[in-house]
């Protein structure tokens, strides 16, 4: 290497520095990796060439989505309900809690891997997430507000003008930026860390016990042809056999009037049971061992039971209590501490 080289080299190295303290936010946008598919998962079905995620949309979402304003009254927020530590869920309710105390009908559901998600809610009706923030916002139980009002509080308050136009080039508050911004935080609570993930990637050090292993093997024979890998559920609306409730709630059928939808529930995600509880649409099962002893002995035949779970009359799963023991094992390798602690997706 010549004198000339050293100089070239010099320079750009000084270069490279002066850039670095110029602008420190620049490398901080290098740190935000924007939403990535983990390696063992699908695609997204979330078309993400129409709302990629940017750190300045994802922080604004962020802030929304802990923004008291978008209730009538200022004091609820998304995450009153969809609490992080609890996985997004509510936790310790069995229907969810809004504003005035007000009691709704379902639990509530854990705000992950939505980019997967073709239908919301426990009974559908709702087929974009970018749509989906308009039902908890009017309604009666939950936020009791109008898109109209809420925009125009946000507009008032210039840390948010400012933040519009960081995320999409004007301060103009509209309501798809407003939908966008809150589907970018919402598709960027992913959860793909959990031990099986990392036992599926074959990372350095993950296996599963023998236990957990045996666990597989079961879930894989009795419950993966609902609650499938590696999201644990296929997306499909289903009826479970929980019976009839109290409040007659018929699932899809109220989105679909169609009468073979009548009981059909969204099949949930099995990741992180164990920050979710209480189980099911109406948060009927406190424990886990609640829920196995159900699909062992209390499946009830009612309109449209799934025949997965009435085989010749025979209702339910039979699971001996070694099975059971098994299965919780395997299933307790779904929980994934990275992502209920995940700083990033906090209220800041
Ligand atoms: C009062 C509690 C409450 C509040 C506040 C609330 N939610 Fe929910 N959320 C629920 C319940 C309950 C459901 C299930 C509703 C159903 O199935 O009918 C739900 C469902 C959802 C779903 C569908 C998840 C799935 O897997 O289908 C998303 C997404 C969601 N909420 C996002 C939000 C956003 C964004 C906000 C704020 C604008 C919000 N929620 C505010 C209770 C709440
Ligand atoms: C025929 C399809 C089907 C099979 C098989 C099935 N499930 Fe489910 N599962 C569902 C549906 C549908 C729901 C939601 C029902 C509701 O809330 O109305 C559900 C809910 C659950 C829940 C509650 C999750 C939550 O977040 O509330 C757990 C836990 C669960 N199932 C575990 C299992 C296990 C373990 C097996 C195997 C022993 C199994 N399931 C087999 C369809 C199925």
């Amino acid at each position: 290497m010549n004198k000339k080289h050293w100089i070239v080299l010099c320079l750009s190295g000084l270069f490279i520095l002066a850039c670095k303290k110029d602008n420190p936010i620049k490398e901080e946008i290098e740190q935000f990796l924007g939403f990535r598919k983990p390696a063992n998962f699908p695609e997204p079905v979330y078309n993400l060439a129409n709302n990629p995620v940017t750190k300045e949309g994802f922080e604004l979402g962020r802030a929304l989505f802990y923004e008291p304003r978008l209730s009538r009254n200022n004091t609820i927020t998304c995450g009153s309900c969809h609490i992080q530590s609890s996985a997004f869920t509510q936790h310790g309710h069995d229907v969810s809690h809004g504003i005035d105390d007000r009691l709704g009908t379902r639990n509530s559901p854990p705000i992950m891997n939505l980019a997967w998600n073709k239908a919301f809610m426990w009974g559908g009706g709702v087929y974009d997430l970018d749509l989906q923030p308009i039902t908890p916002i009017t309604t009666h139980e939950e936020m009791d507000e109008n898109l109209e009002n809420v925009l125009n509080k946000i507009r008032a308050l210039p840390k948010y003008t400012a933040m519009f136009k960081g995320a999409f080039g004007t301060e103009e508050v509209t309501t798809a930026r407003f939908m966008k911004a809150l589907s970018q935080f919402m598709l960027m609570c992913v959860s793909s860390n959990s031990k099986y993930d990392k036992v599926m990637r074959k990372e350095a050090g993950a296996a599963f016990t023998t236990d957990e292993q045996a666990g597989y093997v079961l879930f894989k024979d009795k419950c993966a042809s609902c609650h499938s890998e590696p999201l644990f559920t296929d997306g499909s609306f289903r009826n479970n056999g929980l019976g009839i409730s109290t409040i007659n709630d018929k699932g899809l059928y109220g989105a679909t009037l169609i009468e073979t939808d009548k009981y059909k529930f969204k099949v949930p995600s099995l990741r992180n049971l164990q920050y979710t509880a209480p189980y099911m649409h109406d948060g009927r099962f406190l424990s886990l061992a609640g829920v196995l002893e159900y699909y062992h002995s209390e499946v009830q035949a009612t309109p449209n039971l799934d025949p997965v779970l009435n085989q010749n009359g025979k209702l339910g799963i039979a699971l001996k209590e070694d099975q059971k023991a098994k299965l919780t094992a395997f299933l307790n390798t779904l929980n994934d501490t990275e992502f209920i602690n995940n700083k990033m997706l906090s209220e800041q």
